[in-house]
Formats: structure tokens, sequence, C-alpha cells
């Protein structure tokens, strides 16, 4: 195109010469003459030339230009998750109820179709998504709210797996989005973009600063099987709410297993969260511990996942995720022990052995969930087990009355353990 404008105005100047000039005597015309002279003539010439290289720009701005402004448009511009609920949990699915916030800077405002987007994670990469949502049609504008609230089918079970790791354990996570959309601008051709943004969000940071709030010990299992009623509080620095079903955790002090915990419907939510809890201990390990290692009884507690069940299924994805996180807490047992009337210092203060040994059954017998120990047994009988010894020398004589998860089942017996520390061998 540069070269067809030089092209008429060198033909010209030597065709010009006869028709302005009339001979070798007119004047020559003045430069201003030729040119004007040259646009009166080939002005036909000049609006093509004109027109093709508009037109030229034109198609050239529409199906290149357009279609790379649209794509680094929907490049640049940012996805923020504000808020993400996760519910209704089965084993394959999960229901996802997502508001982000797509926001740019670009000035032009174009339309998005709906498209479908893979979820994964950026080390796992495009080929291993772990779900797909839609993705509803959405105008661009400085800040665009999309909402999607769908079934997501989880399509890897080792991604989603390892997606709720990073989500439970990190700190912060990061997640991918991606998809292939028609983008509407105007009068501008439609034109498909790639719409690919990786996120970062606040993770549940291992569940840190959780911790067992309240407790009570019941001597005499409820109707559940429980012996510990309790409250348990869970920040949630996140801005995700997970449905977790019932989730039961599994409690040991230095690695022995001293019961489990259950947390009903979990619904966790951002913020902080406190939840009631029952628990199932084995009263024969606690004792033991706050006799021997732990004499102001205070244990501490590693506690981890042990299942994630809702609505009678097992949940895979949480149940790894739970099962790969350790928590730590402190439980003042004496504390709760003090409540019932038992006094831990009475308990463990009696070092000096006494001749008084009697031994219960009961500290043998742990409770429902626990199934390690000896078979319960109602009536006082001579302590030949070997690992319960020890706690079931601390019981005093007389409460045979009824079958005990480990401790003494009147306030008259904890009273006597209070009265006659002489009693309790150790
Ligand atoms: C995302 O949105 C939240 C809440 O609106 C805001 O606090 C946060 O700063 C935003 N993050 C980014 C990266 O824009
Ligand atoms: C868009 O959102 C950002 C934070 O996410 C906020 O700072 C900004 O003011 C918002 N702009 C508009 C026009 O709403
Ligand atoms: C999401 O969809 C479910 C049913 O599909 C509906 O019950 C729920 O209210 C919806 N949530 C929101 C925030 O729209
Ligand atoms: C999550 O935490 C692990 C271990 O701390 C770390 O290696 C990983 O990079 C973190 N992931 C993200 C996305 O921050
Ligand atoms: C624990 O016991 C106290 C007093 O006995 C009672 O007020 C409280 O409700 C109990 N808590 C639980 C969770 O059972
Ligand atoms: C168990 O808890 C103790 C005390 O809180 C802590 O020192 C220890 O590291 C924990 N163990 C694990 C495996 O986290
Ligand atoms: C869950 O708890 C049960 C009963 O205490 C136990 O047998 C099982 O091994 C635990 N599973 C895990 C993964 O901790
Ligand atoms: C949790 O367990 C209780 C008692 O077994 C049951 O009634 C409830 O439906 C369970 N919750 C879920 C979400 O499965
Ligand atoms: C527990 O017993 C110790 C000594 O045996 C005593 O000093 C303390 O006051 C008792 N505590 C309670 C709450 O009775």
């Amino acid at each position: 195109m540069s070269t067809g404008e030089p092209k008429p105005s060198l033909a010209e100047t030597i065709e010009d010469a006869p028709l302005t000039g009339g001979g070798p005597y007119a004047a020559r015309p003045t430069f201003k003459q030729k040119v004007i002279n040259h646009f009166k003539r080939f002005w036909w010439l000049h609006l093509i030339v004109f027109l093709a290289v508009g037109l030229l720009l034109t198609l050239l701005l529409i199906f290149v230009g357009f279609p790379r402004i649209a794509q680094n448009g929907v490049s640049d511009s940012k996805l923020n998750i504000t808020s993400q609920a996760v519910s209704n949990p089965t084993p394959k699915s999960v229901d996802i109820d997502l508001v982000s916030i797509v926001s740019s800077s670009s000035s032009f405002h174009p339309t998005l179709d709906s498209f479908d987007a893979a979820l994964f994670l950026p080390a796992a990469g495009s080929d291993h998504p772990f779900g797909h949502l839609t993705i509803p049609s959405l105008k661009a504008a400085k800040n665009s709210t999309v909402t999607v609230n769908q079934t997501m089918q989880i399509v890897d079970m080792e991604q989603f797996i390892n997606y709720n790791e990073q989500v439970l354990s990190n700190e912060t996570y990061q997640v991918t989005l991606k998809g292939r959309t028609a983008l509407h601008e105007g009068r501008f051709p439609v034109t498909h973009v790639n719409f690919e943004k990786t996120t970062t969000l606040k993770g549940l940071n291992g569940l840190k600063g959780f911790k067992v709030q309240t407790f009570n010990i019941s001597l005499e299992p409820l109707s559940d099987g429980s012996n510990i009623q309790g409250s348990v509080f869970i920040p949630n620095p996140s801005v995700l709410t997970i449905t977790m079903g019932n989730v039961t955790l599994n409690l040991a002090v230095d690695k022995t297993p001293i019961g489990t915990s259950t947390i009903q419907n979990v619904v966790l939510k951002p913020g902080d969260n406190v939840l009631p809890m029952r628990g199932i201990s084995d009263q024969a390990a606690v004792l033991n511990l706050i006799t021997s290692k732990y004499k102001d009884g205070i244990l501490p507690v590693n506690i981890t996942g042990n299942s994630s069940v809702y609505n009678g299924q097992h949940l895979p994805y949480y149940e790894a995720a739970l099962q790969s996180n350790v928590m730590n807490t402190q439980l003042d047992v004496g504390k709760a022990l003090a409540q019932i009337g038992i006094n831990i210092s009475s308990l463990t203060g009696g070092t000096g052995g006494s001749s008084d040994s009697q031994p219960s059954s009961a500290a043998a017998s742990s409770s429902a969930g626990s199934s390690s120990s000896s078979p319960p047994s109602s009536s006082a009988a001579p302590a030949s087990g070997s690992s319960a010894s020890s706690s079931s020398a601390l019981l005093p004589a007389d409460t045979s009355g009824a079958a005990l998860p480990g401790f003494a089942t009147s306030t008259n017996s904890g009273l006597r353990v209070r009265e006659t520390p002489a009693a309790i061998v150790l």
C-alpha cells in the first residue's frame, strides 16, 4: 500500500506538463500548482487508496487486533473468590455455592458467554482437574460479580483429596479455573478467548487454634456411649463454609490413644466456630496418664481425623485431609474431675504406697468405644490384667456397685478418694 501513493505522483509529473504548461514557453507550474492539479485529476485514485488502507486497517483491527485486545483484557482481569460454601457432600459430588468478583481495568466491557470451567490445582495442571463448574454469562466491568450455585461431580478423587488437604492444612492455597468461551463486544465479530485464572485463597491453616473449650466427664456413659461432653472451638480464617457431616477425631497423648471425639453435623463457617462435642474416652488410659506423667491433670492431646460421615456415607476427600492433619490441644482433666468431686491432687499426691490395695475391675473396663481392655465386669475382681493394674489400683474398694468406665461411680466413692488418699496405691 505504501507504493500505491507515490506512483501516481511520479506519473503525474510527466503527463501533467503538456496539459498545464501548454508548451516550452509557458511558465513552469509551481509545485503548489502541480499538487492541486494532481489532486483535481486523480482524486478518485486517492479515495480508493484511502478506503483500501482504511479497510485493511479495520480488518486487521477486527480480525487480528481485536481478538488480541479481547484476550489481553480477559487475561489481565483478576478473579477474587469472596465466598464459597461447600454443602451436601456425597462420596462423588459436592454442592458449590461460590461468589466471586472478576475485576478488569480494560476500557472494553465485553460479554462472555456461559462456559464450562475446569478446576484444578496449579501444580497438577489443567490435565488433572478435580471438577468442573458452569460459569454463567458475564458482562465484564470494573468489578463484575459471578455467582455459581451447582453440584460439582468429583472427576478425580486423588486431585480432590490433594485440594482438600491444601485447603485444610495451608495458610493459603491456590486453585485455577480454566475454560474457553465466546466474547461479544458491540459490533465486533464474536471472538473466542481463554479464561484461565489462578486465585489465591486463605485456607483453614491446619485448624490452628482448635481447642476443647469446655468438657465434662460422666462417670457412666450416656445413652449414646459417650462419657465426655463438651464443646470445641474451631477458628476458620478462610471465606469457606464447609459441610463435613459427623466428624470423628482420634485423641492421643504421646501416641497412646485415649479415645475418640465426635462433632455432629459440622458446618465450618468463616470466623470462630463453637460446636458441641461428645467423646468416648478410655478412662483407664487417662487415669494412667494423670497419675504418672501428667500429675497436674493437664494432658497434651494430639488430635487427628478419623472419619467424616454425611448421611451415612463416608467422605473420602475430607477423611484423607483430616487424617493428614494433626491438631494439638490441652485437656484439663483435673478440672473436669474436680467438677464431679474427684480431687486429682489427692489421687496423685499419695505416692507413699499402701497395703490397702483393693483393685477394682472398673478401671480395667474402659468405655464402650475402646475394645482393647478387658470386658466390663460389675463386681470387684482382682486386677490380674497387666496394663490396667496401675490405674485400677487407684480406685477405692467400694466402687463395686456398678460397672464403671475407669472411675468411681458415686460421689460417695469420689469423696472417699479425697478423704483417704492413703487408700490409693500407685
Ligand atoms: C478479594 O475480596 C475481598 C473481599 O471483598 C477483599 O477483602 C480482598 O482484598 C480481595 N482480594 C483481592 C486480591 O482483590
Ligand atoms: C472493585 O473491587 C475492589 C476490591 O475488590 C475495590 O477496591 C474497588 O473499589 C471496586 N471497584 C468498584 C468500581 O466497585
Ligand atoms: C443454591 O441452589 C439451591 C438449590 O439448587 C438452593 O436451595 C439454594 O438456596 C441456592 N443458594 C443460593 C445462595 O442461591
Ligand atoms: C501448602 O503448604 C505446603 C507445605 O507447607 C507447601 O509446600 C505448599 O507450597 C503450599 N501450597 C500453597 C498453594 O501455598
Ligand atoms: C457440664 O457440667 C456443667 C455443670 O455440671 C453443666 O452446667 C454443663 O451444661 C455441662 N456441659 C455439658 C456440655 O454437658
Ligand atoms: C502432640 O502434642 C504435643 C504437645 O502439644 C506436641 O509437642 C507434639 O508435637 C504433638 N505431636 C504431633 C505429632 O503433632
Ligand atoms: C477410627 O477409629 C476406629 C475406632 O476407634 C479405629 O479402629 C480406626 O482405626 C480409626 N481410623 C483411623 C483412620 O484413625
Ligand atoms: C450425625 O449423626 C447423628 C446421630 O447418629 C445422625 O442423626 C445425623 O443424621 C448425622 N448427621 C449427618 C449429617 O449425617
Ligand atoms: C485437693 O487436694 C489437695 C491436697 O490433697 C488440697 O490441697 C486441695 O485443696 C484439694 N482441692 C480441692 C478442689 O478440693
